[in-house]
């Protein structure tokens, strides 16, 4: 089995309720599992970042699935690559309290105080994945999506993030 990693960015196409994103977290919650597709979704300031870790098929069929969805536009590959190994071995949902997201890591990957990864290299996003997978802390201030939901519409540093985390789908590695 080939691993492969895909990094995408896009925009919500309207205000986006958090039943919304309730829908989508389900729909990753039955669906990713299943494949064992493990990865991370993060959204604020109407940005999305979504990384998706799996075997070649499930990660090009899963992403084949979401580029249809009318729920955001403007969607963009930043990185494609086979790897030895997982950033983000499980998979689950949280939200990630707003505080991760700091103005001095916004300004390290990106070019304004923003969340804005369809203006992000595909270097920055990697590093800012790599620096999330590698944060303990990170782990420890993740909240329910709900309080996720209400901080990204408060702050612009505000963040929902879908940590994606299975039971150890049998072919994580
Ligand atoms: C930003 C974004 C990220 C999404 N991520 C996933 C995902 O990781 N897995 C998934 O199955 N669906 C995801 N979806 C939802 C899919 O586009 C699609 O609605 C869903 O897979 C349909 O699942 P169903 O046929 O089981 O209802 C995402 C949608 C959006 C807008």
């Amino acid at each position: 089995m080939f691993l492969s990693r895909l990094i995408y960015a896009s925009r919500a196409t309207e205000a986006l309720s958090s039943t919304d994103v309730e829908q989508i977290l389900d729909a990753s919650r039955r669906n990713n599992g299943r494949a064992g597709v493990t990865g991370i979704l993060i959204f604020s300031s109407r940005e999305f970042l979504q990384c998706l870790e799996g075997s070649r098929e499930a990660v090009n069929q899963t992403y084949a699935r979401i580029l249809g969805d009318p729920r955001h536009a403007d969607v963009q590959v930043l990185d494609y690559r086979e790897v030895d190994r997982r950033l983000f071995p499980e998979w689950g949902m949280h939200a990630l309290a707003p505080a991760w997201l700091t103005r001095q890591r916004l300004l390290r990957y990106g070019e304004r105080e923003l969340f804005a990864p369809t203006r992000m290299s595909a270097g920055s996003a990697l590093a800012l994945l790599e620096d999330l997978a590698r944060d303990p802390e990170a782990a420890a201030t993740l909240a329910p999506p709900a309080a996720g939901v209400a901080g990204a519409t408060t702050s612009p540093a505000g963040a929902i993030l879908a940590r994606l985390r299975a039971e150890r789908p049998a072919t994580a590695r």
